[in-house]
């Protein structure tokens, strides 16, 4: 009997890791270019924390959480997501005094108890970017620039930028109405998820995936054509920055994002061919949120992009670099020696195997062709009665005329295998 994974938990294997790896650096060094420091959270944060953030009737808490009862008997839960706890250590390490205005990142794994499919993860790793302490609409081109450029310096192609405003507290209440009119004028049409949003979270309506709920939410008002003027103003500020940075984004009047925090700019990086699971990353205006943790009223705008979506849209190719050279030994004598020097070798840069003295210099030399190594240095008896290697250029099939001595210096060794050898050759 094995044990398996847990469903929807998954293993990097070492061909995707590294385009993984890839990836996290690459959006790392974006981040840097954009003044972004990083933060590490922890995976694990008092339950309530996300549902005072969040909100209580999003799937997310409401379904989606891996919380349970600690020991001593508080509510613990794995991170859903990254905005939560980046706000809590914000507030919690009092940066709000040196840092008002602060740029932070994350990268690390979160869990959803959601329905695994295609990219589609209990556990899935993000790149997180909050700007906080900034009210302005440059803040929100900022973000949504970040992320632009994270994913197209990662390599994903034919991604596009929708974007909406969720109004503030000002112009939403009214709208929110509006939605639970509408819902309730038509309860019969809408499917039972949608029944019991509509006094609980009437947004949600907007996003259901339900193809009549689809159709009929069509009709229903849109907050784009109720904001009050700050928020109207405050949205074609985003869009005129983002037009003169050469940024295209389309608007997409009915997203309402499946986190309650949001205000004001929504946005959405969706890339074509991924099926249902197509949005590459995600992010939006956030004020209060630090208000309602118990910090300063500050304002913040953010985003976290979905590692293994953007590699899917990436199709990464990555992998990592094998061996250069394989030290082989051929006899158990020979083994220290190897050890050794491969030792010495990798101190001088080189990425280096050392093969089995218990195999046979064929069967050593061919999985060295397989692995695509350069150079094979062989110890055997009489190269250790000589002090010297014999290498074997396997691009040249032959033996290099100059060895190399087993007791010098990795580079000392190097420069005599190619120095050496190259010029008699
Ligand atoms: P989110 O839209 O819930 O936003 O997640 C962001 C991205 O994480 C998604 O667009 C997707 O690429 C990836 N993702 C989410 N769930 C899964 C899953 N089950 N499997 C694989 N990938 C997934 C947030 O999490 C917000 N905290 C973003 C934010 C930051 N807003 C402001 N600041």
């Amino acid at each position: 009997m094995t044990t398996s994974s847990v469903k929807g938990f998954r293993d990097i294997l070492p061909e995707e890791a590294a385009g993984r790896r890839a990836v996290l650096a690459t959006a790392s060094e974006m981040l840097v270019a954009y003044s972004y420091r990083e933060v590490e959270l922890p995976l694990l944060e008092h339950g309530e924390l996300f549902a005072r953030t969040i909100g209580e009737s999003t799937d997310i808490v409401e379904k989606e959480m891996y919380a349970f009862e600690d020991r001593d008997g508080s509510l613990l839960a794995l991170r859903p997501e990254g905005t939560a706890s980046l706000v809590r250590a914000y507030i919690e390490a009092g940066l709000s005094r040196s840092l008002p205005v602060a740029r932070l990142y994350y990268q690390g794994p979160m869990f959803r108890r959601e329905r695994p499919q295609k990219g589609r993860f209990r556990q899935f790793t993000q790149i997180g970017a909050e700007l906080i302490g900034r009210n302005d609409a440059g803040a929100d081109a900022e973000s949504i620039s970040l992320a632009a450029d994270i994913c197209s310096a990662a390599g994903v192609e034919g991604f596009r930028i929708e974007i909406n405003s969720l109004g503030d507290q000002q112009c939403r209440p009214a709208y929110r109405e509006a939605l639970v009119a509408f819902g309730r004028e038509h309860i019969a049409e809408l499917c039972d998820d949608c029944r019991s949003r509509i006094e609980r979270n009437p947004l949600r309506l907007l996003d259901c995936k339900v193809e009549g709920c689809r159709t009929l939410m069509g009709a229903a008002p849109m907050m784009g054509d109720q904001l009050c003027d700050p928020c109207r103003a405050h949205h074609d500020s985003v869009l005129e920055i983002l037009d003169a940075s050469g940024i295209e984004v389309v608007a997409r009047p009915s997203m309402v994002r499946g986190l309650d925090y949001y205000c004001r700019t929504a946005f959405e990086l969706i890339a074509d061919g991924l099926g249902a699971q197509d949005a590459i990353g995600g992010g939006g205006r956030y004020d209060g949120l630090v208000a309602k943790l118990g910090g300063p009223d500050l304002a913040g705008v953010g985003f976290a992009l979905g590692v293994e979506r953007m590699l899917m849209a990436a199709g990464s190719q990555a992998t990592d670099a094998g061996p250069e050279m394989l030290v082989a030994p051929l006899c158990a004598e020979a083994a220290a020696t190897a050890a050794s020097l491969a030792r010495r070798l990798r101190q001088a840069g080189r990425r280096v195997e050392i093969g089995s003295a218990e195999r046979r210099l064929k069967a050593q030399m061919k999985s060295a062709d397989k692995t695509g190594v350069a150079f094979v240095v062989i110890i055997g008896e009489q190269e250790l009665a000589g002090g010297s290697a014999t290498v074997r250029d396997m691009a040249a099939g032959q033996d290099l005329p100059a060895c190399f001595p087993l007791m010098a210096t990795g580079a000392e060794a190097i420069a005599a295998m190619e120095g050496g050898g190259r010029d008699e050759a």
